[in-house]
């Protein structure tokens, strides 16, 4: 379908770099009339955008990171609506990365179309299947190298990322999954909605006796999405040969500088393995996590957890949301 008509947008623009979390007078909501479609171009009506802790570093970042005055990159869902590209006909779903709009005009190497998996909402494709789930894929299945019968410990358990690595620790037949998560409603959904053995609040005392209390035997594998205090504790409860992935640090994106553990040498004399990883550098396991995953979903066994802002005017809202604990599963905000 061809098209000339215009249709009206809006974007969030980050228009000052915050030092630490940003305040919401550093970003400003943008209208625009969007221009008639270029030949090979297509207009995405994005249906739900994802926010990311990772976000924060491009907000700071001056050198490298977001543009100011032009909207956070970020992933994003959404439907073809206007096609002057053979390659994107109207109704495609795709995800692609010119977030906080609510339409973006893309060409097909801009966009990765989705997959059409039977009984999968959307919105699942930023949640348990999407860059999310992908990075708990890769670090439990490639960096730490997670075999059968083996003691996962992942922590921001009841995040996006913590949620799907829980749910892939058990498909990839780990023997005791633990989790740590902010608050006793996170926790009781760990182990009563999501098939966690142990959960434990890492506000309810120093993070190294909670997780030996609740890993007696020890941990082969830990998921790493804090660090600082859990990373330290995750060492001291570390069985020999075991393997830490590194995801993120959130509890340390607002400190300066972030500390290393103070037991960073313990990994000598265990044969511990520390490592981190970008997700992006990955995206070849994209194919492998549909297909271990689709037939999950599909059936129930697995489920793409997830906490919806609801309305563009809350994009800014839902990312701080992420710092505070608000969430339970992926962060989005639907249009
Ligand atoms: N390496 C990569 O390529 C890659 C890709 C994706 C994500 N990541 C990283 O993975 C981690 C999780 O990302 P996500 O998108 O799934 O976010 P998320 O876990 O859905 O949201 C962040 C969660 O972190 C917890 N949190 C916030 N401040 C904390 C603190 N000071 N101490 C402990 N927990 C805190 C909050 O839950 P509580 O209520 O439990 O505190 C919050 O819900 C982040 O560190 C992110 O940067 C890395």
């Amino acid at each position: 379908m061809s098209s000339t008509a215009t249709r009206h947008a809006r974007a969030v623009h980050l228009v000052a770099r915050p030092t630490g979390l940003p305040t919401a007078d550093q970003f400003v909501f943008v209208d625009d009339e969007l221009p008639p479609l270029a030949e090979g171009s297509a207009l995405v009506e994005n249906a739900y955008l994802s926010v990311d802790p990772y976000m924060l570093g491009m907000m700071e970042d001056a050198d490298g990171g977001n543009e100011l005055n032009a909207p956070m990159e970020g992933r994003t869902v959404g439907l073809v609506v206007e096609s002057r590209s053979a390659a994107l006909p109207v109704g495609t779903a795709v995800i692609h990365r010119r977030g906080w709009r609510t339409h973006a005009v893309v060409r097909r190497e801009d966009v990765r179309v989705l997959p059409d998996l039977p009984g999968v909402p959307l919105s699942a494709h930023l949640g348990v299947l999407g860059g999310t789930g992908l990075s708990a894929y890769v670090g439990l299945s490639r960096i730490a190298e997670l075999t059968a019968g083996e003691d996962v410990f992942i922590s921001a358990a009841a995040g996006g990322v913590g949620t799907a690595a829980g749910q892939l620790a058990r498909l990839l037949g780990a023997r005791r999954v633990i989790g740590s998560a902010g608050s006793p409603a996170k926790t009781a959904y760990l182990t009563e909605q999501l098939g966690f053995d142990a959960a434990f609040d890492y506000h309810d005392g120093p993070v190294a006796d909670l997780l030996a209390a609740a890993a007696p035997d020890g941990i082969h594998v830990y998921l790493d999405n804090v660090g600082g205090e859990h990373l330290a504790a995750a060492i001291s409860s570390m069985r020999d040969y075991g393997r830490i992935a590194w995801c993120g640090a959130i509890s340390q994106y607002v400190t300066e500088p972030p500390a290393a553990p103070h037991n960073l040498f313990e990994l000598v004399g265990r044969s511990i393995r520390l490592e981190g990883f970008l997700v992006r550098n990955h995206m070849d396991a994209q194919e492998e996590l549909y297909d271990l995953l689709g037939p999950h979903l599909a059936s129930g066994r697995v489920v793409s957890p997830e906490t919806v802002l609801d309305g563009f005017d809350r994009t800014v809202e839902a990312f701080l949301g992420v710092f505070a604990g608000a969430n339970t599963g992926k962060m989005m905000v639907r249009l």
